[in-house]
């Protein structure tokens, strides 16, 4: 298919498409068995990550199973501090632990030419994708973790409930917290930069923790530095849509649709009918769907498919869910979720 006629780049181009494209924030994962089978023969998750053999190929697993609109890279947003010097390590059943930062630390130092190297693997990775995908209908996205975010895991040396240490120290410590999240930018951008180098053909920036900030730590840690990032590229690559997802940012939703984004990603909580009015003309809107009522699946998940449709119809839309796939999912309920999308028979589950 010709670049100018896939249906997710449309919408990213301010068209709208009906019946919407559709693609999962982590729908390469643990729900589908044939990802657990290729996880099983890496040493460890990163490993995984930085084989794009094996990267590739849980990466296009997805697209064989459903119709799919994209094909996301497989990575994760940690790889930016592990390619930073940072000690990375996943621990099974307890998620990502990161070597912590304070304040009395120098921070770490950005050298292109290391990161690149150390990224090499995921650049590789990429380009094998983009080969894989030409020609095909599907949108080949790259994304990254956006600065607050990965702050966040930085300055709590892991995952936490509320972050109440990173915020501590983002009142507590300004310059030091705004020098990190400059330094983080800066690494955004480049590794974003190389990632549509190498084929990606539009780019998102998961901010997975801005819910935890109260608005004026929320308006300098996560508005202002995604609007400078997204400028950034917009001058590097002005073809190159851009998505952002400030998940829980709550009633700064609107200032969200203001940074310069082609899409802005909606969480489980935002409440699309004030944000459809805001957006027109603006960014193209997408996300919402509960992860957990696609394990419910069904009758329950039919009706939500159809009222998100709805609500979202007046502007471009990108169908996807609020926050990543669940790994209890049924992979059947993926396929129905689809047929909802698209108005065909819902199949079994
Ligand atoms: O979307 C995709 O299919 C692409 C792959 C992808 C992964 N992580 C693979 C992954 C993407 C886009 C991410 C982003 C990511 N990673 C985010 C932002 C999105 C979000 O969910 O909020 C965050 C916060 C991370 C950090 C991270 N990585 C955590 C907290 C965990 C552990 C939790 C868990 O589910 O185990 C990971 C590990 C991880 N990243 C897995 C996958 C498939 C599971 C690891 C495994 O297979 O053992």
């Amino acid at each position: 298919m010709p670049q100018g006629t896939k249906p997710l780049l449309q919408v990213l181009t301010g068209r709208r498409v009906d019946p919407p494209p559709v693609w999962l924030m982590r729908q390469a994962g643990r729900y589908l068995p044939e990802y657990r089978e290729v996880r099983a023969r890496a040493a460890d998750f990163l490993s995984l990550c930085y084989t794009p053999e094996l990267a590739v190929e849980v990466t296009l697993q997805p697209l064989r199973r459903f119709r799919l609109d994209a094909a996301i890279l497989f990575s994760d947003i940690l790889v930016v501090p592990h390619a930073l010097g940072i000690p990375v390590t996943f621990v099974e059943g307890e998620g990502p632990r990161v070597a912590r930062l304070d304040p009395t630390q120098p921070l770490p130092p950005f050298d292109p030419e290391a990161f690149d190297r150390h990224l090499a693997p995921v650049y590789e990775t990429m380009a094998r994708l983009a080969t894989a995908l030409q020609g095909r209908r599907e949108t080949l996205i790259g994304f990254a973790g956006a600065p607050w975010t990965l702050a966040a895991y930085l300055l709590e040396g892991g995952s936490s409930r509320d972050f109440a240490g990173a915020r501590t120290l983002a009142w507590a410590q300004p310059a030091f917290v705004d020098a990190l999240i400059a330094r983080l930018s800066e690494a955004v951008v480049h590794f974003l930069d190389r990632q549509i180098a190498a084929g990606a053909e539009a780019v998102q920036l998961f901010d997975s923790w801005a819910g935890c900030l109260p608005p004026p730590l929320a308006r300098r840690l996560v508005l202002a530095p995604l609007g400078r990032i997204v400028a950034e590229l917009a001058r590097r690559h002005p073809h190159t849509p851009v998505i952002v997802f400030p998940r829980g940012i709550g009633q700064l939703y609107p200032e969200a649709l203001t940074l310069g984004a082609a899409a802005v990603a909606l969480d489980t909580t935002a409440v699309p009918e004030a944000l459809v009015a805001r957006a027109a003309g603006g960014p193209a809107l997408q996300g919402l769907l509960d992860p957990a009522v696609l394990v419910a699946g069904g009758d329950v998940l039919v009706r939500e498919v159809q009222r998100i449709l709805e609500v979202l119809q007046p502007v471009p839309h990108i169908f996807n869910l609020g926050h990543g796939i669940l790994p209890h999912t049924p992979p059947g309920h993926v396929a129905q979720m689809l047929a909802a999308v698209r108005g065909e028979r819902i199949p079994p589950a």
